[in-house]
């Protein structure tokens, strides 16, 4: 890795707004709480979930163009909400900019808005931490938040169905990839038996 935490830190301070350097501070202790309890390597879910949203840097009007220039496709999902994108594009730039080499936590930045079907628990950790950060309000959040007695992939599930929900309720579009995450959720289930 090319810096150190604290640098890290302080380049995070200067390349996001205030409000998100806050929610990433927030979202990093979220996942190390969350790690610690489904045991994943802690210092990894820190820093992937301080990490997660370092594509907002760039702004929602450049994005698109930023995209195509890391050939990250843009399809007529991200055409028509290019905030979907903040998510690889932060993924490749922790890479380029941070000196970032573990996959994993690439991997997690990427994954932390549309998820992709076989996430690891790691990318699901963050996705969560993203949702249910303290600041967070939104009805469903508590039993979300209740991780008690619950598997990570059950979790999850709740998290996910509660977005998709979201979408379906506001007749947004929902990227085709979201299906193929539903559909690799429900075949855990039932590999697992539950
Ligand atoms: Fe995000
Ligand atoms: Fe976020």
């Amino acid at each position: 890795m090319r810096y150190s935490k604290e640098e890290i830190l302080d380049l995070l301070a200067n390349w996001l707004d205030e409000e998100f350097f806050t929610h990433s501070l927030r979202v990093r202790d979220m996942a190390k709480g969350m790690a610690e309890k489904f045991g994943v390597d802690t210092e990894k879910a820190a820093l992937a979930g301080l990490l997660h949203d370092y594509g907002k840097g760039i702004k929602e009007i450049d994005i698109i163009s930023e995209a195509k220039k890391l050939n990250i496709p843009v399809g007529y999902i991200e055409e028509s909400d290019p905030y979907l994108l903040h998510a690889p594009v932060g993924a490749e730039l922790i890479s380029s900019q941070l000196g970032i080499d573990d996959s994993n936590i690439i991997n997690a930045v990427s994954r932390h808005t549309v998820g992709e079907p076989s996430m690891s628990k790691l990318d699901m950790i963050v996705y969560i931490a993203d949702m249910v950060e303290p600041a967070r309000t939104f009805s469903g959040l508590e039993k979300i938040r209740d991780f008690d007695g619950k598997r990570l992939i059950e979790v999850f599930e709740l998290a996910y169905t509660h977005t998709l929900c979201h979408l379906v309720r506001r007749k947004k579009l929902i990227h085709p990839k979201t299906f193929e995450v539903w559909n690799w959720i429900q075949l855990v289930r039932i590999e697992e038996g539950h």
